[in-house]
């Protein structure tokens, strides 16, 4: 009996200007997934927690467990697979929990099977499930989660995935306002037509905020990180957003914006303290507006996803 416990993490999407193009993974909160191998020639979510009943039971449905049926699948390996899911985040949150869930289970199966698959080879598994979970195969949650750190993707076809230097002490203040926002319907109230003089400014922007990343310019950064495409469409979504930026912006955050497709909200900033003087008035402001929130303060995790093993004692038979 094989088992392995993986740890996947929580991913900022979009980052402003770079809608479906740019995203960074942090340290927490996230995913876990137990794996174990059995003969039993199926795969079974046998353990889902920390959802209170709302996702699919039904390994074909479940984000985590359809990767792992594709995976197996493109092997060509009939393996018998119990996955026990425990999401250590909300969802429908922005901050991409359904990549955290395909991306623990991709990397799990993998470690499983002796590594047959690098983690770019994984990235297509983890983008069909995010087509399962919202109807769209975007890869700028999965990419980041998968592969860590900050991540651009260059193009979807062909894929090309860029991993981006981070600056030193980079870090990102998180805040999830409790309303449910799901990406499917946060997607499908956008235009899919934008005026020449808005792609000229967002282009610009993006190319701006790479190059800040890649000379660690802070200036330039927090200069870049304006979205005149999609934020003005997605903002009022959101419980006080433009009070929040301003907020971030007297605490000293280089830039804030919707995380994913939101509600989260997020902001880069020089260091993790003043991520936590971010985190602290954000949270004030909900509060004062009777709506409850969470706050997660993290340093770019360059890491991506922890792999662990798991005790035997833990195995199933
Ligand atoms: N880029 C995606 C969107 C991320 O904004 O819809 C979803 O988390």
């Amino acid at each position: 009996m094989k088992s392995i416990k993986v740890f996947a993490p929580a991913t900022v999407a979009n980052l402003s200007c770079g809608y479906d193009v740019l995203g960074l993974a942090v340290h927490a909160p996230g995913d876990e997934v137990i794996m174990h191998l059995n003969n039993s020639g199926q795969v079974t979510l046998d353990v889902l927690e920390g959802d209170e009943g709302r996702l699919p039971r039904n390994p074909e449905k479940n984000t985590v467990s359809a990767v792992v049926i594709s995976y197996l699948r493109h092997l060509g390996v009939t393996q018998g697979v119990s996955i026990e899911l425990y999401k250590l985040m909300p969802f429908g949150s922005g901050l991409g929990s359904s990549s955290a869930s395909a991306v623990a289970g991709l990397v799990a199966i993998n470690e499983l099977m002796g590594q047959p698959l690098t983690r770019e080879e994984l990235l297509p598994f983890a983008m069909e499930g995010e087509r399962l979970a919202c109807g769209n195969a975007h890869a700028d949650n999965v990419a980041p989660a998968l592969l860590g750190g900050l991540v651009l993707v260059r193009s979807y076809h062909p894929l090309d995935v860029v991993r981006l230097p981070v600056p030193q002490g980079l870090s990102c203040a998180l805040v999830y306002p409790h309303v449910e926002i799901p990406t499917r319907e946060a997607r499908q109230i956008l235009k899919t037509h934008i005026p020449l003089r808005d792609a000229v400014t967002q282009w610009g922007n993006v190319a701006g905020l790479v190059a800040g990343f890649c000379t660690s310019d802070l200036g330039l950064i927090s200069r870049s990180m304006q979205d005149v495409v999609i934020e003005p469409m997605r903002a009022m979504l959101i419980p006080c957003f433009d009070e929040l930026r301003q907020l971030a912006l007297e605490q000293q955050a280089l830039g804030f914006g919707i995380s994913g497709s939101g509600p989260s909200v997020f902001a880069l900033c020089s260091s993790l303290a003043v991520a936590h003087k971010v985190t602290a008035a954000l949270e004030a402001k909900l509060s004062e507006a009777g709506i409850g929130s969470t706050a997660y303060v993290s340093e770019i995790n360059l890491q991506g996803p922890v792999v662990k093993n798991v005790q035997p004692v833990l195995a199933k038979a």
